[in-house]
């Protein structure tokens, strides 16, 4: 049976855009079954609805803390049964209640070459600091801040005349290309944990 996917956005919703268009193309051998956003206008609302796909906007508001929010989540992914989260550009930290009911079931994808310049605007800081080469990974989620074991990470040069925005564009093509991989590799499964390493058996 497809395997069921929830999606947590904050914002325009490219990655999950390239999640839809893989499933669509059966490169990704998912059911993408909700998508969720913390932020009411995120336009990757409207990206899942176009393609036929609840979203669902669950606002902090109502809660107190983190937790309460997260329980709330929690409940309304097992409520539809999901095997695997992916974040994609979700701007809020996970707590406990989530990452309890979903151990090593939730994925993240970040613009860097990881553990370089985690949090936010990475591709800044990749420029500012100087580095030649930046890129992007995707990753297990766990209660450090853009930490986790590497599930796939992609290469980007830094050019002489980048800007934040040229650099930020040619990564977006990456993780548009690597995070659907990534998810049918762990949906895959033949991997296991050992310590802080994903390891495939050949
Ligand atoms: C991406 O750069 C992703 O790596 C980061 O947030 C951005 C989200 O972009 N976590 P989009 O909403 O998928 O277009």
């Amino acid at each position: 049976m497809s395997r069921r996917l929830a999606v947590l956005i904050s914002g325009r919703g490219s990655n999950l855009q390239s999640i839809i268009d893989a499933i669509s193309a059966r490169r990704l051998d998912a059911t993408l079954r909700v998508v969720v956003s913390n932020r009411a206008g995120a336009a990757g609302l409207d990206r899942a609805r176009a393609a036929g796909v609840e979203a669902l906007h669950l606002s902090p508001k109502p809660h107190a803390d983190r937790d309460s929010y997260d329980v709330a989540l929690a409940e309304l992914l097992r409520a539809r049964d999901i095997d695997l989260v992916c974040l994609a550009g979700f701007m809020r930290l996970l707590g406990q209640p989530m990452l309890q009911a979903f151990r090593d079931r939730i994925l993240n994808i970040h613009p860097s070459l990881l553990p370089s310049f985690p949090g936010l605007e990475a591709q800044r800081q990749a420029l500012e600091y100087g580095v030649a080469v930046s890129g992007a990974t995707v990753h297990f989620v766990t209660d450090g801040l853009d930490d986790g074991p590497i599930v796939s990470q992609a290469a980007v040069p830094v050019r002489a005349d980048d800007s934040v925005e040229s650099l930020a564009s040619r990564i977006l093509s990456e993780e548009h290309r690597i995070y659907p991989e990534a998810i049918q590799l762990v949906l895959d499964g033949g991997w296991e944990l050992r310590g802080r390493r994903f390891v495939r058996q050949s």
